[in-house]
């Protein structure tokens, strides 16, 4: 029988193999620099021999030091960093047809590792009740962030990546502009949900003119708040339409401000936790549309991809456990990925650990332990 899925999809002029893509991770294996490490390639060696659709790398800096996140993260904020990101390219291109975008980010005051080290994180607005410490962003703090966006994208380029993806999602600067939450703004940037706007406008804008109309554009996108005076979905749809309209390419939906353990339950298993507002959106723009989170069996693949939902399914945490589950389904095999979704993974990173399945770690313990 044949499936969907796994028939090749174009999107702006690149044509994925097949409707699967690999969300992005931080998988901790960068230098302190944010350099590409021996770790970081194998992991994409691995993930490129995996017959997946789009592969994003982890989030990678655009403003150092300010807008670096986690510890061992890539970072794209200086023309030094371009062998070292090749190498990711080279890697997932020479293992099969997968395409990669790198993601490109900006922490905002959602990084305790910056305050750890002694920084004061950039925040939108002054936020009186927050305990983290911050300094609202000036306006000269604002059009240096926009460059080293427009920067990394032109840097990604160079890397040779098919593409690039904005981190607009998961509680970071992006997510943080666009969020009355974070959001109280007097001046252009704030104040109401146009001027909001105003940061994403310029960024996209900006990376237009820096890399021409042909270089594909992705975002992977907090499509609502999920919180009491948020951003709503009606919201996040207009903002989506209108960076549409400005040369974004395809989004991925995925939860705008809380930490990305906001929207990642434990046990969260094949429970499509995006599907809907993905299919709202999918329904309101033009372009490719993928869901993440919670997705793990091959039915439940196939079901949303045929429903016609959305475009692309997309996936994280499984790949963490197994690389390969891609091609078990490719050959009909109709079990689930292995993740348990036990968010394990999460303290390995967060410790500056490579990227590893906690459940796999815990069992390789308990085996030592036994002995
Ligand atoms: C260890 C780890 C690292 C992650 N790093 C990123 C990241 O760099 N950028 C991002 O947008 N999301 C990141 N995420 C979130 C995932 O991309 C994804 O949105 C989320 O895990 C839900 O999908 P899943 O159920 O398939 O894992 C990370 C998740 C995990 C578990």
């Amino acid at each position: 029988m044949s499936n969907k899925l796994f028939t090749p999809i174009k999107i702006k002029n690149i044509e994925l193999p097949n409707r699967t893509m690999r969300s992005a991770t931080w998988d901790a294996t960068a230098d302190e620099y944010g350099a590409v490490t021996n770790e970081s390639v194998k992991i994409y060696r691995d993930l490129g021999k995996g017959n997946i659709g789009l592969i994003v790398t982890g989030h990678a800096y655009v403003s150092h030091p300010l807008g670096q996140a986690t510890p061992r993260q890539y970072g794209i904020y200086s023309d030094e960093m371009i062998p070292g990101l090749k190498k990711l390219v080279n890697a997932v291109h020479h293992g099969g047809d997968s395409k990669i975008a790198v993601q490109i980010a900006h922490a905002g005051i959602n990084s305790g590792y910056l305050i750890e080290k002694g920084f004061k994180p950039l925040a939108v607005s002054s936020l009186p009740e927050s305990k983290r410490p911050h300094h609202e962003m000036t306006e000269q703090d604002i059009q240096t962030t926009i460059k080293d966006f427009i920067n990394a994208a032109v840097r990604a380029r160079e890397a040779g990546f098919d593409a690039v993806q904005l981190h607009a999602a998961h509680g970071y600067l992006m997510s943080q502009f666009i969020s009355p939450i974070y959001n109280n703004r007097s001046d252009e940037w704030g104040g109401d949900p146009d001027r909001r706007r105003q940061f994403h406008i310029e960024v996209v804008k900006g990376i237009r003119k820096a890399v021409g109309n042909d270089y594909p554009l992705f975002m992977k996108f907090g499509l609502m708040d999920d919180r009491e005076g948020g951003m709503s979905l009606a919201q996040g749809i207009e903002v989506a339409q209108l960076l549409v309209a400005l040369g974004v390419d395809f989004i991925e939906v995925s939860g705008g401000v809380g930490n990305v353990a906001t929207y990642i339950k434990p046990g969260d298993i094949d429970r499509p936790v995006f599907r809907e507002r993905a299919a709202a959106l999918k329904r309101a723009v033009k372009v490719r549309v993928a869901a993440v989170n919670g997705i793990r069996s091959p039915q439940m693949a196939k079901e949303i991809i045929d429903s016609g939902d959305v475009d692309v399914i997309s996936f994280s945490r499984p790949f963490i456990r197994e690389p390969q589950f891609l091609s078990r389904w490719m050959n009909g095999d109709k079990n689930p990925a292995s993740c348990i979704s036990c968010n394990r993974c999460f303290p390995i990173v967060g410790r500056g650990e490579i990227m590893e399945c906690g459940e796999d770690r815990r069992i390789r313990e308990e085996a030592k332990a036994a002995k």
